[in-house]
């Protein structure tokens, strides 16, 4: 049976890198697939978080899901603390998972930064409760930004080891070949890896220490605008061909952005704009992002006024994640050989 899931980090500002290579993608999946989205506050603590600011992202994420489309009559949305089943899961696989698969992770390596001895173990772990997360649902498809790449990997190598480690038990509780999913990635688009404002070479990401790096969803329309038209390009007009982006990463950026904003590809965008100059491209960069994402912002600001109302949404989520992560997992239990109470 085919399952969508993804989660998002409630963490720092939400920014137009989240959105396009996340979010409206979710929105998107409802259509077709059944899909959980999970705020992963578990994941959120593998580095300190202000308590307090800890429960306001939790609920701010949540509206954003919210305020992009997601539905949460038809998608399950909840985060991750409020379903046990996760952090169980974790564990079983951190006895699947080898040091050797870890020690290769480079987010690990990047977030960990030259002070290695210091960093959490809940840090160096991040990978393995990933896996736990999509796999407690045997979710088959998981769209994330091309960032997490590698932890999707490592979800497959985990899943795989387990359905060979477990086999005879597998194929005796009558599972079949094997128990879990080998997870399907869904990476793509024209804004799977949206770089910096002010570097084409650097991700566009939370915690860039200039708030001139990203739009942020929250952004009104005046930052964005000031955002755009300070956003580093070089000299030359558009190309009209993909190939005369190619070392040109800051127009390819704006480019790549114009067109997911736009639902439309990097070409069509071209067929438009090729021979523009960067002027005139941004202006209407500008109209584009403000029309999409000035009503996203609003309608999360409207949300998170209303806390009570987002807490019952997870509440809901949570009872209706739970229902499916709890039998998979009193599986997983017999699978392992542990003794249940009955
Ligand atoms: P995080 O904020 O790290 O939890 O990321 C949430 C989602 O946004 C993940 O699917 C990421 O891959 C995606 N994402 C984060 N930064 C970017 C970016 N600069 N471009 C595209 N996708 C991104
Ligand atoms: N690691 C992801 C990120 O930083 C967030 C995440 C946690 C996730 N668990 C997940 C994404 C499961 C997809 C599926 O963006």
């Amino acid at each position: 049976k085919e399952l969508v899931f993804s989660g998002v980090q409630p963490t720092g500002n939400l920014h137009l890198g989240n959105y396009l290579g996340a979010i409206k993608r979710f929105v998107a999946m409802q259509a077709q697939f059944e899909c959980l989205y999970c705020v992963v506050d578990l994941h959120a603590i593998t580095v300190w978080q202000d308590p307090e600011e800890l429960t306001r992202q939790i609920r701010e994420v949540t509206a954003a899901f919210l305020a992009a489309g997601i539905d949460p009559a038809r998608s399950v949305v909840f985060n991750q603390s409020q379903v046990p089943q996760h952090a169980e899961l974790a564990w079983i696989f951190n006895c699947v998972a080898r040091l050797g698969w870890l020690n290769r992770m480079t987010q690990f390596k990047e977030k960990a930064g030259k002070d290695r001895e210091n960093a959490s173990v809940g840090l160096y772990d991040y990978p393995v409760l990933m896996a736990a997360d999509i796999l407690a649902y045997r979710a088959t498809h998981v769209p994330v930004g091309e960032d997490q790449k590698q932890h999707l990997e490592l979800t497959r190598d985990i899943a795989q080891k387990f359905n060979n480690d477990f086999a005879g038990a597998i194929q005796q509780q009558g599972h079949g070949e094997a128990f879990f999913p080998i997870t399907e990635p869904l990476i793509g688009g024209p804004a799977a890896r949206v770089m910096s404002l002010r570097d084409g070479t650097k991700k566009m990401s939370k915690s860039d220490p200039s708030d001139y790096s990203r739009i942020n969803l929250t952004d009104d329309s005046d930052a964005i605008a000031q955002k755009v038209r300070k956003a580093k390009t070089d000299a030359e007009p558009l190309p009209s061909e993909i190939a005369g982006l190619e070392k040109r990463p800051e127009a390819d950026n704006l480019v790549g952005i114009f067109a997911a904003l736009n639902e439309a590809s990097r070409e069509d965008v071209l067929r438009e704009y090729g021979g523009a100059q960067f002027s005139a491209f941004k202006g209407a960069l500008v109209d584009l992002a403000v029309a999409k994402l000035g009503p996203i912002g609003a309608e999360m600001k409207r949300l998170v006024a209303d806390p009570g109302h987002i807490d019952a949404v997870l509440a809901d989520g949570a009872a209706r994640a739970e229902a499916i992560a709890a039998p998979n997992i009193a599986a997983v239990k017999d699978i392992v050989g542990f003794v249940r109470r009955r």
